[in-house]
């Protein structure tokens, strides 16, 4: 239970001993078992994770608020937890760069001040305030390797060491991964390419690729954000922390996001592809490219989609503009 005045922050947070991932309220898994009231303190209100799950929190009829402190601002984020109380933390902010990631290679000690200073910081307050944190991270830290061949179907475990750094973005994340897991008061969550029913946001990823001139066609783990941030909400109900990749099982190609989209949104699409070699011509940095290990969280939530079927179920039907054959 939260404490409103800081605990000795030299003393182990109270709702945690030894090890991560454990659920430390080990109760009946439905949601619809009697909890003590919650409340979401959520940063990231502009960006397209943090804005969706507030509006998730209205519909499930959560009490939450937007929090108005800057990450890297410490005294700003202990106002926001003295003024609102909250049992739980969401953190949705993070420095992604626009108009894409190439931003941060010329923004280098901007995305260290939100990336890395701001997420430790928060993570250091929450536990101050004996409160558990959901990370929104990314699982753009690992690439395709010997171990992990591309079509291989073995994917990054979580326990894993990040094996991508080429784009100073990746860099952030993975050093701010390492040293956040180190916090028991966190539940770190990998997200990949997300992926929304909104099919008009800027930062869903089907949108950005609809209108790129040319994309690589790679096997990828995705994050389909419809089916997984309800499953953040009640991650956070379980008190889950430690690591979690946080993408549908499986991987799915550009080409065959882009052929679902022909099918269902607009068959006179067209689309072009290019190679690895020709894309590296036009951005900046790296892009990492992976597949993510989804057992742990299927064994979690056994219901959970395969990306192909996420994609039909939540995105594609909901949006189809093509009858049905
Ligand atoms: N979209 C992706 O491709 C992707 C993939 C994997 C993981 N993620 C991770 O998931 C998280 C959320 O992603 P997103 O796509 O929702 O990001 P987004 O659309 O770029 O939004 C980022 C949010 O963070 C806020 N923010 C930035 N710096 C801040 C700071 N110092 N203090 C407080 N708020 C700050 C922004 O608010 P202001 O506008 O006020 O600065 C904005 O609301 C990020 O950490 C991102 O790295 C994203």
């Amino acid at each position: 239970m939260a404490n409103y005045t800081p605990k000795n922050s030299n003393s182990a947070p109270s709702t945690s001993t030894p090890k991560q991932d454990r659920m430390v309220v080990p109760t009946s898994k439905s949601t619809s078992s009697p909890r003590k009231s919650l409340k979401f303190l959520i940063y990231g209100r502009t960006g397209l994770i943090g804005g969706l799950l507030g509006r998730l929190c209205e519909k499930q009829g959560i009490p939450y608020e937007y929090g108005r402190g800057r990450l890297e601002d410490r005294s700003s984020l202990i106002a926001d937890i003295q003024n609102f109380r909250p049992t739980h933390v969401f953190n949705a902010a993070g420095v992604t760069g626009r108009p894409n990631a190439d931003w941060c290679e010329f923004h280098k000690t901007e995305t260290i001040r939100t990336n890395v200073a701001g997420t430790l910081t928060l993570a250091d307050v929450c536990r101050e305030y004996d409160l558990l944190m959901m990370n929104f991270a990314t699982g753009c830290i690992f690439e395709y390797d010997d171990a992990h061949p591309l079509g291989s179907g073995i994917g990054f475990k979580e326990e894993d060491k990040p094996n991508f750094f080429g784009s100073f973005y990746s860099k952030t994340k993975a050093m701010v991964e390492e040293l956040v897991r180190e916090y028991d008061n966190v539940c770190t969550l990998r997200v990949r390419m997300p992926i929304s029913s909104d099919l008009n946001h800027p930062r869903n990823f089907i949108r950005k690729i609809s209108r790129y001139n040319k994309v690589v066609d790679i096997p990828n783990s995705m994050t389909v954000l419809d089916e997984l941030l309800p499953i953040s909400i009640e991650m956070a109900k379980r008190n889950l922390r430690g690591i979690w990749n946080f993408t549908n099982p499986g991987v799915v190609s550009h080409n065959e996001v882009l052929e679902m989209y022909k099918e269902y949104i607009d068959p006179s699409f067209t689309y072009a592809n290019f190679t690895l070699e020709e894309q590296a011509k036009v951005l900046v940095a790296g892009r990492s490219n992976n597949e993510m290990d989804g057992t742990k969280l299927k064994a979690e939530f056994p219901e959970l989609l395969s990306i192909k079927e996420s994609l039909i179920k939540y995105v594609f039907e909901p949006n189809r503009k093509t009858s049905a054959v």
